[in-house]
C-alpha cells in the first residue's frame, strides 16, 4: 500500500476488533478510505464494505483493493501486468513535470511509469480491472519515489529506493465476503453517507489544514491522466487551490463532522481522531454523546514524519525544532442502540 499520512496501519487490527465486537454487523462503511487498508481488512474479516473518498487516486485504490474481488481477476491482472511491464518508456508530460522539473522519481522510472500509464489508457480496461492495474502502478511508483511520504516536496539527493527499477505487483485482494459484494464511491463524505446503508460507519477524516490532494497531487494526476496546469517547485496541480475539503479547515471541520454524524443511519459510528486535530476530545464527546452510549479508546503512537525530521526552509536550512514526537489516537465508538452496546465487549458509558 502507498505511504500515506494518517493511514491507520498501526490501528487497523484494533479497528477491525471494534467492528467484530458487534455481532449483528455485516456491512461496514469506510467514509474516508485513503489507502483502503481499513476497508480491505474489514473485507478480509468477512464484512461487506462500502468505501468512499473524494480524491480520484484514493477512489481508484478503493476499487482496486476493496471493490475488486480475489478470484479469476487475479490471473487476468497478473497476465496484463506481465504485458504492461514491456510497455515502451515514454518521456512526455509526466516525466518532464515530475522527474525533470521536479525530482519525485528518477527519469528512467518516470518514463516507464508514463509508458505503462499510456498503455493502460489505450487498452480501455473495464472496471475493476482498470483500477486494479492503476493501483499496481501507483504502488509500484510509490516504492521508487524520492520523497518523505508526501508530495509537497522531494529529496535533494535521490532516495536509494528511487534508483531501483520499477516493479509491478498484483495489489492485495480479498475474496468476496459472505456478507455480500463490496463497492467504492467517489463523493464528498456528506453526500456519500446518504448512500451508505451500513451497520457500522467508520469515519477517519483529515485532522488538520493539510489537504490530501496537495500532499498526493502526483497520484491524482497519474490516475486522472489529464496533464493539468501545475505551479511551484512541487509542480502541484492548479486545482489544489480550488478543490477544498471542509474537514481541512478549523472553521468548518467540526460542523462537517457533526453533519455526517447527524445524517448517518448507521446504528454504530466509529470515529478516528487524534489529540492534535481541529476537534478536541471534549468537543467530539459532546458531538457523539446525544446519540447514546459512547466508548473512547486511546492509543499512543509516533507523530507524522515531518514532526520527527524538523522544520526546514526551501534552502534546506533548519528553521525550527519539532515539538513532541508522540501523540494519542482516539477511537470513539458511538452506539445509537443500547441493546447493541450491551452485546459489545467495549467500555461504553451512558450519556
Ligand atoms: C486520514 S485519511 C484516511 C486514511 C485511511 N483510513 C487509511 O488508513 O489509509 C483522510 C481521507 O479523507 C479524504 N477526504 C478529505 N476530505 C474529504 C471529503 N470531504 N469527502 C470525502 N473524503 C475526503 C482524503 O482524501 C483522505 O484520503
Amino acid at each position: 500500500m502507498i505511504k500515506y499520512l494518517g493511514s491507520k496501519r498501526r490501528l487497523v487490527a484494533d479497528i477491525v476488533r471494534i467492528f467484530r465486537a458487534f455481532p449483528h454487523a455485516r456491512r461496514i462503511g469506510d467514509l474516508f478510505s485513503g489507502t483502503s487498508r481499513v476497508g480491505l481488512a474489514a473485507k478480509r474479516a468477512g464484512f461487506a464494505v462500502i468505501a468512499n473518498d473524494h480524491n480520484a487516486y484514493a477512489h481508484t485504490l478503493a476499487v482496486g483493493h476493496v471493490e475488486a474481488d480475489d478470484g479469476p481477476l487475479r490471473e487476468v491482472a497478473r497476465a496484463e501486468l506481465a504485458r504492461l511491464r514491456d510497455a515502451p518508456p515514454h518521456h512526455g508530460f509526466f516525466t518532464r513535470t515530475y522527474c525533470d522539473e521536479a525530482r519525485f522519481f528518477h527519469p528512467d522510472n518516470g518514463a516507464r511509469i508514463e509508458g505503462i500509464r499510456e498503455a493502460i489508457e489505450a487498452a480501455g480496461y473495464p472496471r475493476p480491472l482498470r483500477q486494479v492495474l492503476l493501483t499496481a502502478l501507483m504502488e509500484a511508483a510509490d516504492r521508487v519515489d524520492s520523497t518523505c511520504g508526501v508530495q509537497m516536496a522531494y529529496l535533494k539527493a535521490w532516495a536509494p529506493r528511487a534508483l531501483r527499477p520499477l516493479e509491478l505487483r498484483v495489489p492485495e485482494l480479498a475474496p468476496q465476503p459472505a456478507a455480500g459484494p463490496c463497492r467504492a464511491l467517489c463523493l464528498d463524505a456528506r453526500e456519500a453517507v446518504e448512500h451508505m446503508d451500513v451497520d457500522v460507519l467508520y469515519v477517519d477524516p483529515p485532522y488538520n489544514q493539510h489537504s490530501y490532494l496537495s500532499n498526493y497531487h502526483v497520484w491524482e494526476t497519474l490516475v486522472r491522466w489529464d496533464a493539468p496546469a501545475v505551479y511551484g517547485r512541487a509542480r502541484k496541480r492548479t486545482d489544489c487551490r480550488t478543490r477544498k475539503s471542509p474537514f481541512n479547515a478549523k472553521a468548518t471541520c467540526a460542523n462537517a463532522l457533526a453533519d455526517v454524524v447527524h445524517r448517518t443511519r448507521a446504528p454504530v459510528v466509529v470515529v478516528s481522531f487524534n489529540d492534535e486535530g481541529f476537534v478536541t476530545r471534549e468537543a467530539m464527546e459532546a458531538m457523539l454523546r446525544p446519540r447514546g452510549p459512547l466508548a473512547v479508546l486511546a492509543r499512543e503512537g509516533p507523530r507524522y514524519i515531518g514532526a520527527r525530521i524538523g522544520i526546514y526552509d526551501p534552502k534546506g536550512r533548519k528553521v525550527g525544532t519539532p515539538g513532541r514526537l508522540r501523540n494519542r489516537e482516539f477511537l470513539y465508538v458511538s452506539c445509537a442502540d443500547r441493546s447493541l452496546a450491551a452485546c459489545a465487549d467495549l467500555p461504553f458509558t451512558d450519556p
